[in-house]
């Protein structure tokens, strides 16, 4: 018998990516992805694959909203890629990609499946990148024109817009850490990345409200709640580095507080800002990305726990990041700790107060494989995302206005750095047939999502 209910009007879905599940990386005008170059750069990939067919889901997309409904999705949280849209990043808009994404937001909305649309999920044309990409402020410019024309395009018929999926990776994994496209290593580029994918977001957020009156409009950020690894006074230290470095300098600006200037401090002292601070920080940029949004976005897969040693000889952070050594881990390596969505859901409502919040990614890389009959049996994915489901619903307990949940991924897919090695899907991809199975973890959904209810052992 069920006995963990959801409130009334809780929004269940599911979330994937363009890159991740398109292929068609040449078709129909769409133009050359910094994914794109980056995955055909050797070494860049793990399995030295790339996103060229991936889930084939550019042609496969009639059969995947059967499935979704099949399922009882209520909502599909997509990306749209920006080179489809405008193959040479602004001006001449390519119809064709407009009409591919017309069709899925029509099938969508047949099936009684909620759009919830993202405008940068990472593919940014590379002709931008080409000119500089994030680092340079014109591409803010430039994401605030497509943002445009998409909002133009389809405001009319997708209501929830997310501008940006997670700026820390867009920015400092992607020009610090330099494991994501387009590869670089470099704190300042990474800090100008971060300031002006957050500017262009605050700029958008306009642009998208004009074009589409009863728009909602939020931004997506990856949290991870930091736990210091000893009470010690550094390791401590550490930990407010680590929250300030991950979580503070995306929440605080983006809900009016400007950038923690501890962080700013910080930086300055580790030579990753001059003397002078953040410069490419502009009057009326602050206020700018403070813009009012309809909801924030969290992304949430694991916590992080500090110790200050590692810190110090460390040029990045991450990789300062302790798992819990008795810990579970899913196959990517990351710790299984579900109270860390209860923490992070709880510290953003006490702190930031938004108006409303979406679990907008969650789930678990495990390769289970069909068994003999065909069934996937995924049960470490099951629980892994019930025990993140009952974290959820404590955090509603306690007030937290959360009102949907989307399921990191409705389709095994094209897992960045890691190729095809990671599977999140709660449905299994065929790569070589494109045969898709609903696993466990998806039928089990299924009948959560149709009771808003589930059984916790
Ligand atoms: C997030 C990304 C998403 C996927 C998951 C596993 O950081 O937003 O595209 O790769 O991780």
């Amino acid at each position: 018998m069920p006995n963990v209910r959801f409130p009334q009007g809780f929004l269940w879905g599911a979330a994937t990516s363009s890159y991740q599940v398109e292929g068609a990386a040449h078709e129909d005008g769409r133009g050359e992805s910094i994914w794109d170059r980056f995955s055909a750069t050797p070494g860049k990939i793990k399995d030295s694959t790339t996103g060229e067919v991936a889930c084939d889901h550019y042609h496969r997309f009639p059969e995947d909203v059967r499935l979704m409904k099949e399922l009882g999705l209520q909502a599909y949280r997509f990306s749209i890629a920006w080179p489809r849209i405008l193959p040479s990043g602004r001006g001449q808009v390519n119809q064709r990609g407009i009409d591919f994404y017309a069709r899925l937001i029509d099938a969508l909305l047949k099936a009684g499946i909620q759009p919830f649309a993202t405008l940068y999920h990472w593919d940014l044309p590379q002709v931008l990148q080409d000119e500089g990409g994030w680092p340079n402020r014109a591409t803010a410019e430039a994401f605030v024109e497509y943002a445009d024309v998409v909002t133009r395009a389809f405001g009319d018929r997708v209501k929830d817009w997310i501008t940006h999926n997670e700026p820390w990776c867009t920015s400092i994994l992607s020009h610090q850490i330099g494991l994501h496209a387009p590869g670089l290593q470099d704190w300042g580029k990474a800090l100008a990345a971060s300031h002006h994918v957050l500017l262009s977001h605050g700029l958008a957020v306009p642009v998208i409200r004009g074009n589409s009156a009863s728009a909602r409009v939020g931004i997506t950020l990856n949290l991870t709640p930091a736990y210091a690894a000893s009470p010690s006074p550094a390791d401590q230290d550490a930990c407010r580095h680590f929250d300030g470095h991950f979580n503070r300098w995306f929440l605080d600006p983006v809900h009016g507080r400007g950038y923690p200037g501890d962080i700013i401090a910080d930086y300055i002292a580790m030579g990753h800002l001059p003397p002078e601070g953040f410069t490419v920080v502009k009057e009326g940029d602050l206020a700018a990305i403070a813009v009012p949004c309809d909801f924030l976005g969290i992304n949430y897969y694991f916590r992080a726990i500090t110790r200050s040693d590692k810190i110090l000889d460390a040029q990045n952070l991450p990789r300062t990041v302790e798992m819990a050594p008795e810990a579970e881990w899913t196959e990517m390596g990351w710790e299984v700790y579900p109270d860390g969505l209860n923490h992070v859901l709880n510290r953003v409502n006490l702190v930031y107060a938004p108006q409303s919040i979406y679990v907008t990614e969650n789930g678990a890389s495990y390769g289970t494989a069909p068994d003999g009959e065909g069934r996937v049996r995924d049960e470490r994915r099951l629980s892994y995302i019930r025990d993140h489901f009952v974290a959820s619903r404590r955090a509603i307990d306690a007030g937290v206005p959360l009102h949907g949940f989307f399921v990191w991924s409705l389709l095994d897919n094209f897992e960045w750095d890691r190729g095809y090695s990671q599977r999140f899907g709660i449905v299994w991809v065929d790569y070589e047939t494109q045969q898709r199975i609903p696993k466990d973890s998806a039928l089990w959904y299924k009948q959560v999502i149709a009771e808003n209810a589930f059984e916790v052992p």
